[in-house]
């Protein structure tokens, strides 16, 4: 039998550090976390039995709904196969299968296709392992003085040392610089393209750049901000024009989130690598993948005394069951026509989120896709002061109303449920940010 609440939460105050929170608030008598326990289709249920909508899809990774028939008996079939083994000095079927299905969902009648997977953890690993393949194929091909990387202001990667070298959030990523990878953050295109100007005040040497990583689209963790259209495409031009690596961080905005199966899909662009996780095994499993081109992967090739090999790795590397459920959230995609579906569900948030445009602690609504911020303001029109937490206050009264989600930065509340949500549980959320933000904005 399972414990009750209150032995849970005690446990987990006396045990449990959680991510990105404050342990002394978080452990205040008068906090009660939510213990969850159940999931169906786009429904959460906690420890006493109540039920809400996951308003943010499990932090941004659940993609067809919790409990999927099909996910769950694919994770069945494979436990009863096998759960894990070593990727290291052996393969498998599911890890060779979704390379397979991965690469072909990009197109590959262009110049630099997509055709090689490095599978990890999670984002920050599919991230890390970008970077380091990128800088390792410079220094293989002559070029090692090819070892700074360029990044976007505001942008999140990860928080293992190498995708916190990308971070633009100083709360997150500053009190690390020390120990960060050479790089150098621009606000956009254009302050890109003067600052490689050789008459720039504060230059930045193409030459020197390894690759350019981006959140192509709309940053996430940034506040849910949106880049302007073509931006990616052009982007893809200057570092072809510099023979500049592109990277392109999916790990927020791959399967589906942007309508699309993939964000670069919008502007017809091929990155060199692209980073996937959080949504790659339907967000039931951590999992990630980095896809590169055969240029790249040909760069590690020779004699292995010439210690070419590419170094890195992780126990969980091609993990079975993960890569089972990919490949059955893969198959709901085509057998479901998911994303033929997603247009007018994308409609629907839009139309939704329209309600509340004229509200006057409403700053501004982003969307990308099925992906939307909803930053607050105070009815004075300035931003709240960032002490008072607001955005995550509203949250918390949005539970009262049957809804989980978080603020990113800004106070901004986010709002990606997963693609299953009904029209009326669209709705349900939209209204249920409202009372929240009544019941705290001034
Ligand atoms: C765009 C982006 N990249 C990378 C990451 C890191 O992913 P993970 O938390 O799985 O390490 C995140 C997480 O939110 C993200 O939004």
């Amino acid at each position: 039998m399972q414990p009750t609440t209150q032995k849970l939460i005690d446990s987990d105050k006396r045990h449990c550090w959680h991510p990105f929170t404050q342990m002394r608030d978080w452990c205040a008598p008068d906090h009660e976390p939510l213990v969850l326990v159940e999931g169906e289709g786009v429904l959460l249920r906690d420890s006493e039995g109540r039920e809400y909508i996951d308003g943010n899809s499990s932090i941004w990774t659940n993609i067809h709904g919790h409990r999927h028939p099909k996910i769950n008996a694919a994770l069945r079939d494979q436990l009863e196969r096998v759960a894990h083994t070593s990727f290291l000095g052996f393969t498998n079927p599911p890890a060779i299968q979704l390379a397979e299905e991965l690469l072909a969902l990009w197109p590959q009648n262009v110049s630099q296709p997509l055709t090689r997977v490095f599978f990890g953890d999670d984002g920050s690993t599919a991230i890390e392992c970008a970077i380091k393949m990128a800088v390792q194929c410079w220094q293989f091909r002559g070029q090692p003085q090819r070892n700074r990387f360029l990044a976007f202001s505001n942008a999140y990667h990860g928080d293992t040392m190498g995708a916190s070298s990308l971070g633009g959030i100083n709360a997150f990523h500053g009190r690390f610089s020390a120990f960060h990878f050479p790089s150098s953050h621009v606000g956009s295109i254009d302050e890109l393209i003067s600052r490689t100007q050789p008459s720039a005040s504060d230059p930045i040497d193409p030459r020197e750049i390894a690759a350019v990583v981006i959140e192509p689209l709309m940053q996430g963790a940034a506040g849910m901000r949106l880049w302007p259209a073509g931006m990616l495409a052009q982007l893809r031009a200057w570092c072809d024009r510099h023979g500049i690596f592109l990277i392109a961080d999916e790990v927020m905005t791959g399967f589906g989130r942007t309508g699309k199966m993939f964000a670069s899909h919008h502007e017809g662009v091929v990155p060199d690598f692209v980073a996937c996780a959080k949504g790659l095994s339907g967000g039931y499993t951590p999992l990630s993948a980095t896809l590169t081109t055969e240029a790249v992967y040909e760069s590690f090739l020779g004699d292995y005394t010439k210690m070419k090999s590419f170094f890195y790795g992780h126990s969980f590397t091609g993990h079975q069951l993960g890569c089972a459920a990919a490949l059955a959230s893969l198959a709901i995609f085509r057998e479901e026509a998911v994303l033929e579906k997603l247009a007018g569900k994308i409609e629907m948030l839009t139309g939704a989120l329209a309600t509340l445009k004229a509200h006057r602690n409403i700053a501004e609504i982003r969307q990308c896709g099925f992906m939307s911020g909803i930053e607050l303001k105070r009815s004075s029109g300035e931003r709240f002061d960032a002490a008072r937490q607001i955005g995550a206050r509203v949250c918390v009264a949005a539970r009262k109303h049957g809804l989980l989600t978080r603020p990113v930065t800004g106070d901004t509340v986010v709002l990606m449920p997963p693609f299953c949500i009904s029209e009326a549980q669209i709705m349900q959320s939209v209204e249920a940010i409202r009372l929240g933000i009544e019941e705290v904005c001034d």
